[in-house]
């Protein structure tokens, strides 16, 4: 285990249940529907890849880069968008990926955004879900897990940029960001 993880709370394993459990809802859901899967970097990175192998529909890929959080543990409530969908969204049925909805502000930008351009639909899957700190009213389509307020990082999660690439999800010691 990494020297700044205080406890593993997803191992490896863990989260590949839990991606499948996902994968085979999603399918139910878009079998018949032409979509696109977009991502929102980075943290989403390894639930993307992992998620997206395990959907066995004819779909396309896409990503949005935003951030809200810079270095704090915070949201700062502003959501800056670095690098755009690269396809039109018009009278498309979008799934957004992300790793986690904590205030929601995020994912409520975002779905607004993508409606104003004029999806057909937008639904939201994230691996987890933080509910004690939610500030924006949004609906979570799928949801992998009921986290509790904890700073936690790993599997595409970071703490100032650090520790997307840990296989596993962690709380991280709070000696680490105080
Ligand atoms: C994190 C996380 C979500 C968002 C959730 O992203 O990946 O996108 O915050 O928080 P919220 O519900 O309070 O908005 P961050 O801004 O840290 O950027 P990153 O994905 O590049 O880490
Ligand atoms: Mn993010
Ligand atoms: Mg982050």
């Amino acid at each position: 285990m990494h020297k700044d993880i205080e406890k593993i709370l997803y191992s490896e394993k863990d989260i590949e249940n839990i991606v499948n459990t996902i994968a085979k809802q999603i399918e139910k859901d878009y079998n018949d529907k032409d979509f696109i899967m977009v991502g929102l970097l980075k943290g989403s990175v390894a639930f993307m890849v992992d998620l997206m192998r395990k959907v066995n529909l004819d779909f396309s890929i896409d990503f949005i880069v935003a951030s809200s959080y810079g270095s704090g543990t915070v949201s700062s409530g502003r959501v800056n968008i670095q690098k755009d969908i690269s396809q039109s969204v018009e009278g498309k049925d979008i799934l957004i990926v992300e790793d986690i909805i904590d205030s929601g502000n995020t994912l409520d930008f975002i779905t607004k955004y993508l409606k104003a351009k004029k999806a057909k639909s937008v639904k939201l899957c994230t691996l987890f879900n933080k509910p004690d700190r939610r500030v924006a009213d949004i609906h979570i389509d799928y949801a992998g897990a009921v986290i509790p307020d904890e700073f936690i990082v790993g599997y595409g999660l970071d703490y100032d940029e650090k520790y997307r690439n840990l296989p596993y999800v962690g709380v991280l010691k709070p000696s680490v960001y105080s």
